[in-house]
């Protein structure tokens, strides 16, 4: 009770939402999409798989599997006048600005076209954007790097389609590395979804006010973009780099320490998980299995690993309970198979794009759903009068 007014402490009950897609359990360190556990869905399954299964809320049978990987094939390529929205970018433009812009830009193609009330149209809508976000990313890397757009192969899988759009050029044949296109995929699904997290919720958020899911999308990568968020990805890599070598580990852990310091260790730490990031482990894993298949060896993956044993033994970490999540160790996976790291977070988009059409479409089709409206808890001055200037 403030005397102005009793808050009602039950306002924390619109601030959660019901949902059936993914479960965490932030002290077991335990992540589930549809009851399947990440390890065994990254290690078995496939992106494509895993988007079904999100969208669906079952494993599909090999016809299912067949006509949704065919409906995603069908809508690979952009409309012509999309792309010209890359040229009102400078060259250096960060990735995620393109992304935000372009993506953005789909409502103005496909607005008039989707009724969010019509669950077919929903669908089409759905498709389209889990179809194209491969596109879109890799024409936003070809726009920064100034080569020419190439166009989709549908002879490809999603994630091969992918990597010869980002990497092939025009004069010359581009042939999928099934470890790098194993490893990207894989990548992909421990981005696909992670219940409400704050990229989900602006997603949820924009949704319920009934705006298209394009905008809707839009507004989920505007705030992917936030480095405590999924711009970690990039900033975790930066900073193994800036570290440089093992020796210098300990100054950054006594930085991150530091109350008076802002420095934060990227790619540590969780709102949720209080216990490791079950996706980390399977990041952890891929790059050993990446770097070794490619024969890469990278200092930074070194500093990675001493920095995670001496973070884990540190009174400070143990007592918050800070373990790697899943940006510690992506940044190394990505830069071994050739991306800067300014389409880090382009590429967590990307992956991040089913769970947020997933959750979209399952907060569209609740019955029950109103505007979302977060309460506030109102600290600020009680009623007074309008002072005329001349009297302040
Ligand atoms: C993602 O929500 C999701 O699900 C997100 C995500 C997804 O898939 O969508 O999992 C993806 O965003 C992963 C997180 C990526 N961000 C980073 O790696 C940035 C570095 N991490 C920190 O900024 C931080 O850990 C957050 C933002 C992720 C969480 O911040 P919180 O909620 O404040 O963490 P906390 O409450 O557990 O912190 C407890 C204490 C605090 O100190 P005190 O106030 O108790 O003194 O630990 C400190 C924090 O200041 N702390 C850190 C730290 N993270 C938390 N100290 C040093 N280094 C860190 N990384």
């Amino acid at each position: 009770n403030t005397g102005a007014f009793t808050y009602d402490p039950g306002f924390t009950s619109t601030a959660s939402c019901e949902s059936k897609i993914t479960y965490i359990d932030g002290d077991q360190g335990v992540l589930l999409h549809r009851g399947y556990p990440i390890d065994q869905l990254a290690e078995k399954s496939s992106f494509m798989e895993v988007a079904y299964l999100l969208m669906r809320g079952e494993l599909p049978n090999p016809n299912e599997y067949d006509e949704f990987v065919r409906t995603i094939t069908r809508h690979t390529m952009i409309h012509e006048q999309l792309a010209m929205f890359y040229r009102g970018f400078r060259r250096d433009a960060h990735p995620m600005a393109i992304m935000c812009g372009v993506v953005g830009a789909l409502s103005a193609f496909y607005h008039d076209s989707t009724d969010i009330n019509d669950p077919v149209q929903r669908r089409i809508a759905s498709h389209r954007l889990i179809a194209k976000m491969p596109t879109i990313a890799a024409m936003a890397y070809k726009y920064s790097v100034g080569q020419p757009f190439l166009y989709p192969d549908n002879s490809l899988s999603y994630t091969g389609n992918f990597l010869r759009m980002t990497f092939g050029v025009p004069a010359e044949p581009y042939e999928v590395d099934p470890v790098i296109e194993k490893a990207m995929d894989k990548i992909f699904i421990l981005h696909a979804d992670h219940e409400q997290n704050a990229s989900t919720s602006t997603v949820r958020l924009a949704g319920s006010s009934g705006a298209n899911p394009f905008a809707c999308i839009a507004a989920g990568i505007a705030c992917l973009w936030g480095p405590a968020h999924g711009g970690a990805n990039e900033a975790a890599l930066e900073m193994l780099r800036e570290i440089g070598t093992p020796d210098k580990i300990p100054e950054y852990i006594k930085r991150a320490k530091d109350k008076d310091d802002p420095f934060r260790l990227m790619g540590f730490g969780h709102r949720v998980y209080k216990n490791y990031d079950p996706r980390a482990k399977v990041m952890q894993k891929t790059a050993n299995e990446v770097l070794a298949k490619l024969g890469v060896t990278d200092p930074v993956f070194d500093v990675a690993r001493e920095l995670e044993h001496l973070a884990l033994n540190d009174e400070y970490f143990i007592e918050k309970k800070l373990y790697p999540n899943v940006d510690f160790y992506s940044g190394v996976i990505l830069s071994a198979i050739g991306f800067p790291t300014s389409m880090f977070t382009v590429l967590f988009a990307l992956a991040r794009t089913v769970g947020w059409v997933a959750q979209w479409n399952e907060m569209i089709e609740d019955p029950a759903q109103k505007i979302g409206r977060p309460r506030q808890l109102y600290t600020g001055a009680t009623a007074r009068d309008y002072v005329e200037i001349t009297n302040r």
